[in-house]
């Protein structure tokens, strides 16, 4: 759920409320929204019919208990009102009861009973020094903001609880909801303005999980950089707090929204416990991991609350991003099968039952700015001659766009390039077989540009101040309506006069000088809210008008990927960086996050841009394999026989390719820290099915491939092994148990430099 503001603030019925609320926006465009969420509603809903998660109130004791999948979550209200965690993590049994909460008596003068008291949403009052979840400023010069708990409402697999100031009408509505099939919860703070003035939202929070007492927690977070997304990192969690955050504007990648929290020690992918959650918000953001002075830890996430002010008029509200949090005593391997399966079945578009990634083409590599009909139409051949399923024009269809200094704004098809429109191209796309994709940069604008000589003002700046450009370009004010208003209607009509399946939404540039001079001063930080809401609302808006069309987001490689942008997106480009080996290690720390269904991977030219380095062509295509595979070589440098080993491998990955994007991930052998080797399995859903990638940098000293232990097969089951690439050890048994595989594991033969093998495992009986 986005954030959002409503004047009616009697209810507490979370759809009702963002009903209400939208209808203060386009209507057409809240209408959408409203069917976008309920639509989410309803999905995870009937989950949790399948899979029924149980909200049950104890009212002697005020406590309420969540149990969903392997998970339980307690709350109670303790004697000063305050909503306090008592319990997150593995399942409890039926029988186990919670005595009513009670207030940690604080430490000292020093530290009082509110910073010591695990609470699930504290605002900033009181004598509170930890990590708030909310802070406000009157328009009186007070800042201090109590809140006590004044009711709830339970519905389903959804709880809502409101709080009030002690003396103010200032209430905040938590929404808890549970998702059944994996015990993941989604959080969200609706913050309502009762008050007959407005008041400043400084700081606004989802919500704060709290950790049981432990001084042995590792905490797992993933950072990166253009071309070196998803760098892994792992510390242990010390007295104070790492921030993870943005102040770019959208995701970023220089730290990702996601968490995972272990107890470190005798466990890891398979065993262990380990509390995760991920933020879903693509604008700035911060994310609180604090261990405070009782070790107790918490981790609090939102909106970046830097540069940030949101004014609220009186009858308004806000609420804040969605904040999902789920529990695994599988470790961090049983962590991350929980979230793909979330995404798949609660976030992704279509979900629960999202539509396998097609084979694409994308000709950037290959051509960069330099695409035309004819060009485009000999590479559409090639492509198809391979099994490819989706063309993609990318950059350099448009405008004056001959490089990267001019035509963003300007989206009508260049006239030299494609002097009859699009249309003879897609109409020759269609005859190969294949659905056609285009890219497109909608919030952007190059100074050399039809648009900005018209629209100065329509970009983010201060009055006065420079703009500073990135890849020479400025960002558009998306917050304002106006500009909205230009880059729907550009979408909608390319989409109305194309047939266009696909558009690849990219975004090349991160925020400077975020000032919007045309509104009141006092409400221009809103920037960081409206600008974000009003991208999801035109994603939205297009899907519900363009249903068939599906959308990838990109942002010059992986800087905006994150499960506020996934609920419009049906893949996600991760990275610039298509170097088949480098992507091993990036492949391997996205999916401690995301689902690898939407991750796209291309194969593209060897030697690499990225590395000079030299691959071959089933190395590249196994790497690839791992994800959403797509190609992005230039095809017209390719042999006879490089188009039959394409073709051959792009029939391998449709056979394996629903076991790849929609099974479980199990990571045999990591490529982190340094590894020689990386071995991953996935799993079908229905355990029938196995596919195995396993890679190595180099042999040394004449040891042999390590053996590889598969993971979630049926013990009993008997599976046939089959090699789609690589060798195999000599006696290795062409059908054995679930449990052989298992236990005994499976040798393959590799020796040299960057060797690649892939095998398949199908079960024969029973
Ligand atoms: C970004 C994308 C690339 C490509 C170029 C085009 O860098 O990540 O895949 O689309 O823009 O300019």
């Amino acid at each position: 759920m986005m954030l959002e503001t409503k004047t009616n603030m009697e209810r507490h019925d979370h759809r009702q409320n963002i009903g209400t609320a939208l209808l203060e926006m386009s209507k057409r465009v809240a209408m959408l929204l409203y069917i976008a969420f309920m639509g989410s509603l309803a999905s995870v809903s009937a989950m949790g019919q399948a899979n029924a998660a149980s909200i049950v109130f104890d009212k002697q004791a005020q406590v309420f208990r969540i149990d969903a999948a392997d998970m339980s979550y307690v709350l109670g209200i303790n004697e000063k009102k305050q909503v306090q965690t008592l319990y997150w993590g593995k399942r409890l049994n039926a029988t186990d009861t919670f005595s009513a909460a009670h207030s940690d008596p604080g430490l000292s003068a020093f530290d009082a009973s509110i910073n010591t008291t695990q609470q699930e949403f504290v605002a900033w009052g009181g004598g509170l020094y930890v990590e708030p979840d909310l802070k406000v400023t009157f328009p009186d010069g007070n800042r201090d903001l109590v809140l006590e708990y004044v009711s709830h409402s339970i519905e389903g697999n959804r709880l809502t609880l409101r709080l009030k100031d002690i003396s103010r009408e200032v209430y905040v509505d938590l929404q808890y909801e549970a998702d059944g099939t994996t015990g993941i919860l989604r959080r969200s703070a609706q913050v309502l303005n009762k008050t007959n003035a407005p008041f400043t939202i400084e700081q606004i929070a989802s919500g704060t999980w709290n950790l049981p007492r432990g001084t042995d927690y590792r905490l797992r977070y993933l950072t990166g950089r253009w071309a070196g997304e998803w760098s892994l990192h792992e510390q242990m969690v010390q007295p104070g707090k790492t921030i993870l955050e943005s102040r770019r504007g959208s995701t970023g990648d220089q730290n990702n929204p996601w968490f995972a929290i272990d107890r470190n020690g005798a466990n890891d992918q398979d065993s262990g416990d380990v509390w995760f959650g991920a933020l879903g918000w693509s604008g700035s953001w911060q994310m609180s991991i604090e261990q405070d002075q009782l070790q107790q830890v918490r981790v609090t996430a939102g909106p970046n609350s830097f540069d940030f002010g949101y004014r609220l008029a009186p009858g308004e509200h806000l609420d804040s991003p969605d904040f999902y949090a789920g529990y695994s005593h599988d470790g961090i391997g049983g962590a991350s099968r929980l979230l793909h399966r979330f995404e798949i079945g609660s976030i992704l578009p279509h979900a629960p039952t999202p539509k396998l990634r097609p084979v694409l083409y994308n000709s950037w590599e290959a051509t960069t700015f330099s695409v035309d009909e004819a060009g485009q139409e000999v590479l559409a051949e090639e492509a198809a001659s391979i099994g490819v399923e989706r063309f993609v024009i990318d950059d350099g269809w448009f405008g004056q766009r001959a490089t990267d200094h001019a035509g963003l704004g300007d989206w009508y098809v260049n006239p030299t390039k494609f002097p009859h429109g699009l249309k003879p191209l897609i109409d020759k796309i269609h005859s190969l077989g294949m659905d056609f994709g285009l890219w497109v940069e909608p919030e952007m604008v190059n100074p050399d540009s039809d648009l900005y000589r018209k629209h100065p003002d329509w970009v983010l700046n201060f009055t006065g101040r420079p703009r500073t450009e990135g890849r020479n370009q400025l960002m558009l004010n998306l917050a304002r309506p106006d500009v909205r208003a230009y880059v729907f209607q550009f979408l909608d009509k390319l989409l109305n006069e194309n047939d266009i399946a696909f558009l690849k939404w990219d975004y090349n540039r991160n925020w400077s000088e975020p000032g919007w001079p045309a509104i009141a001063q006092e409400d221009q930080k809103k920037v960081y809210i409206d600008y974000t809401r009003n991208l999801y609302s035109i994603l939205a808006e297009l899907r519900e008008k363009h249903p068939h069309v599906e959308i990838e987001s990109c942002s010059g490689g992986g800087s905006r990927v994150d499960l506020g942008i996934m609920r419009f997106t049906d893949e996600v480009w991760p990275s610039d960086n298509t170097d088949a080996f480098d992507r091993l290690l990036m492949q391997d720390g996205f999916t401690y996050a995301y689902a690898p269904g939407v991750m796209t991977a291309w194969v593209t030219d060897s030697p690499t841009w990225v590395n000079q380095r030299v691959l071959t062509l089933e190395f590249r295509f196994l790497s690839s394999m791992q994800g959403a595979l797509g190609i992005g070589a230039n095809l017209n440098n390719w042999k006879p026989e490089d188009f039959a080993t394409a073709k051959k491998m792009v029939a391998q990955y449709k056979q394996i390719r629903e076991t790849v994007q929609r099974g479980s991930l199990y990571r045999l052998i990591s490529p982190q820290k340094g590894s020689e080797q990386s071995v991953t399995e996935s799993v079908s859903q229905d355990q029938q099915k196995a596919v195995v990638f396993a890679f190595l940098h180099s042999s040394e000293m004449l040891y042999p491939f390590p053996r590889v232990f598969l993971r979630g097969l049926k013990p009993d089951a008997m599976y046939k092994v089959e090699t789609l690439d690589g060798k195999l050890s000599a006696g290795t048994p062409a059908v054995a148990s679930g449990t052989f595989w298992m236990q005994h594991g499976i040798d393959v033969d590799m020796r040299g430099d960057f060797q690649d093998a892939a095998l398949t495992l199908e079960a024969t009986a029973p």
